[in-house]
């Protein structure tokens, strides 16, 4: 098993943009797990599957998928058909963010990407940043961090994000997402986003990343 630097948080809080950071500076890879709720969402929608669909018929849409992490890309497979497509932008949609708090919420779903996301520490030192890092996927790891900020913060950031890949969204429906699916992503039965005793508090509000940055690292050690 490699060092695993485990982080979570609500949505916004600029959990992947610090992952990406702290990844690059110690060497890690950076396993991003919002991408494969995302990506899963993404199959999962367009296979004509719904909220209410059953465990029977999710489990049967999710045979032969995969999910690949090539550079900083992301590659939906589906070995069953032999296809592999490049879907690292259509993840980013608020839309696919809604679907994936929705599908996340499955058992069905979490099975499905427990032991992908364990894998990915097999043989790497990872930074892996979600909403179940430090407390269901890698319960012990190595460093555990819990970022977060102000609601009206991480609406700002989100829709500064949004805008800056063309997207187009207004402040209200930026907040309006980070509070839906912050409030499922915390009331949720299974895997739950919430604060590890053992994981280090971050609040980001007023801290700009470098500072984040340097504060993380610190905690970091060696
Ligand atoms: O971090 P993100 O916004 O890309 O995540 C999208 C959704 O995926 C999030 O609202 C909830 C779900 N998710 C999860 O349930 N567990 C994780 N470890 C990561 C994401």
């Amino acid at each position: 098993m490699g060092k695993v630097i485990a982080i979570d948080g609500p949505s916004g809080a600029g959990k992947s943009t610090l992952s990406k950071l702290i990844a690059e500076r110690l060497g890690f890879q950076f396993l991003d797990t919002g991408a494969l709720y995302r990506a899963t969402a993404l199959h999962l929608m367009r296979n004509g599957l719904k909220e209410d669909s059953t465990d029977e018929e999710i489990a049967s849409a999710l045979k032969g998928v995969e999910i690949v992490f090539i550079d900083e890309k992301v590659f939906l497979k589906d070995t069953s058909r032999s296809y592999e497509e490049d879907v690292s932008e259509q993840i980013r949609t608020t839309d696919i963010g809604h679907y994936a708090s929705v599908f996340s919420a499955k058992k069905v779903v979490r099975d499905f990407l427990l032991q992908k996301q364990r894998d990915a520490a097999i043989e790497n030192n990872i930074v892996a940043e979600g909403r179940d890092m430090t407390t269901v996927v890698f319960p012990h790891a190595w460093r555990k961090f819990f970022l977060d900020a102000s609601e009206q913060g991480r609406a700002k950031r989100r829709y500064l994000q949004l805008k800056e890949k063309g997207i187009d969204i207004t402040m209200e429906d930026a907040l309006r997402d980070i509070q839906e699916r912050d409030r499922r992503d915390s009331n949720r039965d299974i895997a739950p986003l919430k604060r590890a005793d053992d994981a280090i508090y971050i609040d980001t509000t007023d801290m700009s990343m470098d500072e984040v940055l340097e504060r993380m690292l610190e905690a970091i050690g060696n």
